[in-house]
């Protein structure tokens, strides 16, 4: 799938990914309102990763239907991701996405660098439970949290979700983090702290759902720092049943989709593997 706000504002950007062989989209996360995000600079290219604070723009729930339907006309598989300050705004995005025809809703639980929203309401238990209560209550299609890694452990946030009736969680979010430019004698990004993405941060999120492998028993979607078939798979090792794909779609373009996927194929072939489910979770057999 392709991960959350990378490219995920315009239908034809989706389609696009979608064509390139794209199980899902999931869309970038959408608030009740237009939000024009942080002033620039709102990324950063490092050596290590990405770094970003965008602050969550998007044009707001009451403009984005047309892109949903689009993309539903078009057959492509549409998760809606959304973001809210309250459990009660997000089962209002929630029933406007189900509306919309989205197969599913992202709960962005987890944005690292917005103010009020994202991990600054998901970073406990109880607060995880009580959007995914309330969005449950709301609406009948699937419902997904996706957590934030910077938490003493993800895996606890994770086992809130499930008991709360989520159906599967996504882990990570991006990781904290900040870069200062030493020549400017501040930090780079306008809003100071963002969030890191790319291959350093493939450990984090490995070891997030190894621990929540260890603790659920719904579905877990991977995300980190793929960008090669082999990424995948230590990822579905780990306990992920599929996986999203973000900064590998910046640098590398959307054919990234493809190359995972048969990589993966390649994989599994060499390696004896008939099917994800013999793989899934293999990391935590010892013989
Ligand atoms: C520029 C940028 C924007 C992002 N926007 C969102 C967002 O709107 N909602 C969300 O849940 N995650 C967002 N993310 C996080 C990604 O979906 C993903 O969880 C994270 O980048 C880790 O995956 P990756 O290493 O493959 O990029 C964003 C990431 C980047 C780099």
């Amino acid at each position: 799938m392709l991960a959350s706000g990378i490219l995920g504002e315009t239908a034809a950007s989706m389609l696009r990914v979608h064509q390139a062989g794209a199980g899902a989209v999931v869309t970038k996360s959408i608030g009740l309102e237009t939000n024009e995000g942080y002033l620039n600079p709102t990324v950063f290219s490092m050596k290590e990763g990405l770094l970003n604070a965008m602050g969550l723009p998007n044009p707001g729930i009451m403009d984005y239907g047309e892109v949903v339907e689009r993309l539903v006309s078009e057959k492509v598989t549409v998760i809606g991701s959304i973001y809210g300050s309250s459990p009660s705004e997000f089962a209002k995005l929630a029933r406007a996405m189900e509306e919309y025809g989205a197969e599913a809703v992202e709960l962005n639980l987890s944005c690292p660098h917005a103010h009020g929203v994202g991990s600054e309401i998901g970073s406990t238990p109880e607060a995880v439970s009580s959007v995914v209560s309330a969005v449950k209550g709301a609406i009948d299609i699937p419902v997904w949290a996706k957590l934030t890694p910077n938490v003493a452990s993800t895996a606890e946030l994770a086992v809130a979700a499930e008991d709360s009736g989520a159906d599967a969680v996504v882990c990570i979010n991006t990781v904290k983090a900040m870069a200062i430019s030493a020549d400017l004698r501040m930090p780079v990004l306008s809003n100071g702290v963002g969030g890191l993405s790319g291959r350093a941060i493939k450990p984090v999120g490995l070891r997030c759902v190894y621990e929540t492998f260890e603790r659920c028993s719904i579905p877990i979607v991977g995300v980190g720092g793929i960008y090669t078939g082999t990424d995948a798979a230590e990822y579905i090792m780990a306990g992920a049943t599929a996986f999203q794909i973000g900064t590998a779609v910046s640098e590398l373009g959307v054919n990234v989709f493809g190359s995972v996927v048969s990589e993966l194929r390649e994989f599994m072939k060499r390696e004896g593997f008939a099917d994800l489910k013999e793989m899934r979770g293999i990391a935590h057999r010892r013989t």
